[in-house]
């Protein structure tokens, strides 16, 4: 007979469910962490971030041996696409990864339960698993549930011609034109995929500008970089009406601000708005557990609800919806039930957006820090004048940018489009963790060449004067 008791019963084994159900268990807890999809890793590693980032590395080999080899010298002859084997190879490194994880549940002694979790009652879960309901007991229940795209009113998903992310993370046949709805994470990354394969590629976006959460000079220049790439955009403009046919689909569009209907046809629809939080047929309401107007669970600064032993993390509450988000809250907040302290920096949560350049960020953008009336430096460096970017022939058309208090020195955020930008980031996000200041950037050592020189030579710009440029 299984046993029911547990210290910690976690629903949701995305990376904030099993990281949690982890760290619990390595500070002493018995610890159960039940998901309903069959394998662990949740959105990220089934149907996000790994996946999607196997794809864009594939095409972006594809975009490679095309264009960018002749000039080291390297001829291929002719290039085919075999996308069977793209997808095929995409599956298999979700497959290893999300074993791994079990793998990981059975090394820390967590037990891993396959099922639907509801909250039952105080301190009870149940499970609806291929051998019956279960019930669990547990002092703490940790929802991890995690988030669903959002959907337009009109657009009927079928996965096939009007898909989500994740019908395009699979689609059979590279499309002869697809049309992305939103030119957020998920619209630029698949159209960087799908327009490398050879699709026509249109983003509608309802802003007048891509990715509204980024840094206005970062986003530009992005945004050039993708309009180069073949990628066309028609901002400021909504989807009104959708209609599939046999051949396609059929887009009725208008401009944001109102006038006249234009249309687009098309193959596939990607349709990337935003998230929401997941929590259908969890039973909140069995507890009275509270959650925002947005659907967002209410915790406190410990990730307890308003229901006691209740808590919860990752893309199911407030914040930016991030694995590496969902990680820290995971571990935090098992932390913090264990009896040590706990704090994340908010300000202070990396975003990397997957495209070609990457772009990434950290900590505040200039928009934001002339709203809140904060002098500052901004100190520049392009990867043009990295003798790195040059040698390796990679795009060289990004910068570091980094933002300093006028007063103090110290880093408020940086933003980075270029290559690797993603690693880059990691060490402005330590930086600002450790509250460094630019000239104590400046004044580290960077390895010659490196393309972290130019966060070096941003650093001397923000605080006296850059050397190579
Ligand atoms: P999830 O990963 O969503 O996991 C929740 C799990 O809970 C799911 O497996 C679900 O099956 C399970 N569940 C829900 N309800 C129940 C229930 N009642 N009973 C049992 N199980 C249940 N973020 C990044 O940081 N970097 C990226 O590169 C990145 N790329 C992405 C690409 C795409 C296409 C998408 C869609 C997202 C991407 N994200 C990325 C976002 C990232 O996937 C999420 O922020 C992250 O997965 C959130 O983790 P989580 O643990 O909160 O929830
Ligand atoms: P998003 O919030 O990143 O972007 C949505 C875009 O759609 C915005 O530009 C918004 O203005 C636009 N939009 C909203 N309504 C619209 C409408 N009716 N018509 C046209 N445009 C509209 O959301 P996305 O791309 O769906 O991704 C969801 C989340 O998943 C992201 O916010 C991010 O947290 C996560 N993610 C992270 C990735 C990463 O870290 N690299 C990659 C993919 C997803």
């Amino acid at each position: 007979m299984a046993d029911n008791q547990f210290d910690l019963v976690v629903i949701g084994a995305g990376p904030g469910g099993y990281v949690a159900a982890i760290r619990a268990a390595q500070l002493g807890m018995s610890v159960a962490c039940i998901d309903k999809r069959g394998a662990a890793g949740g959105t990220c590693l089934n149907v996000g971030c790994i996946p999607s980032k196997a794809l864009l590395k594939s095409s972006e080999k594809f975009a490679e041996a095309q264009n960018e080899l002749a000039v080291h010298g390297v001829e291929t002859g002719e290039i085919s696409l075999d996308l069977k084997t793209m997808i095929g190879r995409k599956d298999a490194v979700v497959d290893g990864l999300t074993k791994g994880i079990s793998f990981l549940f059975k090394k820390n002694k967590v037990e891993e339960i396959i099922g639907e979790a509801c909250l039952f009652e105080a301190g009870k879960v149940s499970v609806n698993t291929d051998n019956g309901v279960r019930i669990l007991e547990a002092n703490k229940i940790l929802i991890a549930t995690g988030s669903e795209p959002l959907s337009l009113s009109g657009l009927n998903i079928d996965e096939k011609k009007i898909v989500t992310s994740t019908g395009a993370l699979s689609l059979l046949k590279v499309p002869d034109h697809l049309v992305v709805i939103g030119a957020g994470y998920i619209g630029l990354e698949m159209a960087s995929v799908w327009s490398r394969l050879g699709a026509k590629v249109t983003v509608v976006e309802f802003l007048d500008r891509i990715t509204p959460m980024m840094d206005h000079e970062t986003a530009e220049t992005l945004h050039k970089n993708l309009q180069k790439q073949g990628i066309e955009f028609r901002l400021g403009t909504k989807v009104v009406e959708a209609k599939t046919s046999k051949n396609g689909v059929c887009l009725k569009i208008i401009p944001a601000s109102g006038g006249e209907v234009d249309t687009i046809d098309c193959n596939v629809v990607l349709q990337a708005i935003g998230r929401r939080p997941y929590t259908d047929g969890l039973g909140l309401e069995n507890l009275g557990v509270l959650q925002d107007e947005r659907g967002f669970i209410s915790v406190d600064e410990k990730f307890e609800t308003n229901v006691r032993g209740v808590f919860a993390i990752g893309d199911v509450i407030p914040g930016p919806m991030l694995a590496h988000k969902a990680e820290e809250e995971g571990t935090v907040a098992v932390e913090m039930m264990a009896g040590h302290s706990g704090h994340i920096d908010y300000n202070n949560i990396p975003a990397v957006i997957y495209t070609s350049p990457e772009v990434a960020s950290v900590g505040r953008t200039e928009e934001q820090l002339k709203e809140a009336g904060i002098s500052y430096c901004v100190g520049k460096f392009p990867f043009s004048a990295n003798s790195r970017a040059r040698s390796s022939g990679i795009d060289s058309s990004g910068f570091v940018k980094i933002l300093t208090d006028k007063a103090t020195d110290t880093i408020l955020g940086s933003h980075i489009v270029g290559h690797d930008a993603g690693t880059i980031i990691a060490e402005l996000t330590l930086a600002m963790e450790f509250s460094a200041s630019a000239e104590d950037l400046a004044r580290t050592c960077h390895a010659h060449p490196t393309l972290n020189e130019a966060v070096k030579e941003a650093a001397l710009a923000a605080w006296g004067k850059p050397i190579h440029v």
